[in-house]
């Protein structure tokens, strides 16, 4: 990360401030994005098998819980907000095998409850870029994992969609609509904007490169990788259409990471 950076907070990038907000929003089973984009997308790099233990980290209120339970997979969720852990608790108590421990990412562990080397798999659902230094992250998960395991990261397209770096526009000339980017290689910590009325969450933004390679120095080599675009207009909510339909099936939205050792 850029040096001149200093390391947040947990507090700062904790979703605990929007906890309630972000709870409805997801439900039960996802918001329109976890069920149509992101969900899928994890199911397809991640491939559970029943028996597997998976680490989901900044999990949530649990929403991957289930659907990996239906695949006969055990999760633990770790999150650092306590009261986003009591809401997957509430919600997903029935779910075999699930375990919600409220914990730091960046210090797996010291969480209670995590034991080295006891999972199979970890999963950064949206969550990897609300967190940093990348490099702690990721020396808990190879600590947390076995020596036969996986990472997968699902997060917002990093060349695309960084926040308050890129946007639409329309080419009058060529009559179409373009995707402009303003920044893409430098690092950044983004003050996100408010969402569900409570205080602003931080994101991260890095390269794709900064996540290789930070997951090749954590021993784990990207060996899959998915580009998503987004959903089609009927589907997404609450936003107005936005481009023509030709932008929308070329520019992806989130982007998919596998990374395997062993
Ligand atoms: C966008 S939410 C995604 C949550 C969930 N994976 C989902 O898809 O609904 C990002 C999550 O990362 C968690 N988070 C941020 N920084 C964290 C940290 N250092 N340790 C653990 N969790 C963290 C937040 O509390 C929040 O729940």
């Amino acid at each position: 990360m850029a040096a001149s950076r200093q390391r947040p907070p947990a507090g700062e990038t904790s979703w605990e401030r929007v906890a309630i907000w972000y709870d409805g929003w997801v439900g039960d089973h996802g918001s329109a994005y976890h069920r149509g984009l992101a969900i899928p997308a994890v199911l397809e790099l991640l491939d559970p098998q029943p028996g597997e233990r998976i680490l989901d980290v900044g999990g949530g209120q649990g929403v991957l819980a289930p659907y990996l339970a239906d695949a006969g997979a055990a999760t633990t969720v770790v999150d650092a907000s306590a009261r986003l852990i009591a809401a997957a608790k509430r919600r997903h108590r029935t779910v075999r095998g699930a375990r919600f421990l409220v914990g730091d990412a960046r210090r797996l562990p010291a969480v209670v409850g995590l034991e080295e080397a006891s999972l199979d798999a970890a999963v950064f659902l949206l969550s990897i870029q609300d967190m940093d230094p990348l490099d702690e992250v990721l020396r808990g998960v190879d600590w947390a994992l076995t020596d036969r395991s996986r990472v997968v990261l699902l997060m917002t397209h990093p060349a695309f969609r960084q926040p308050r770096h890129s946007g639409w526009g329309y080419d009058e000339g060529r009559k179409l609509t373009y995707r402009r980017i303003d920044a893409y290689l430098g690092e950044m910590a983004v003050p996100m904007k408010s969402l569900g009325g409570g205080l602003p969450t931080r994101s991260f933004h890095r390269p794709i490169s900064a996540y290789v390679n930070a997951l090749a120095d954590a021993g784990f080599a990207t060996d899959a990788m998915l580009e998503l675009p987004d959903l089609p207009p009927g589907r997404r909510p609450g936003r107005a259409v936005r481009g023509d339909a030709r932008a929308n099936t070329e520019i992806p939205i989130f982007l998919g990471l596998r990374a395997v050792r062993g």
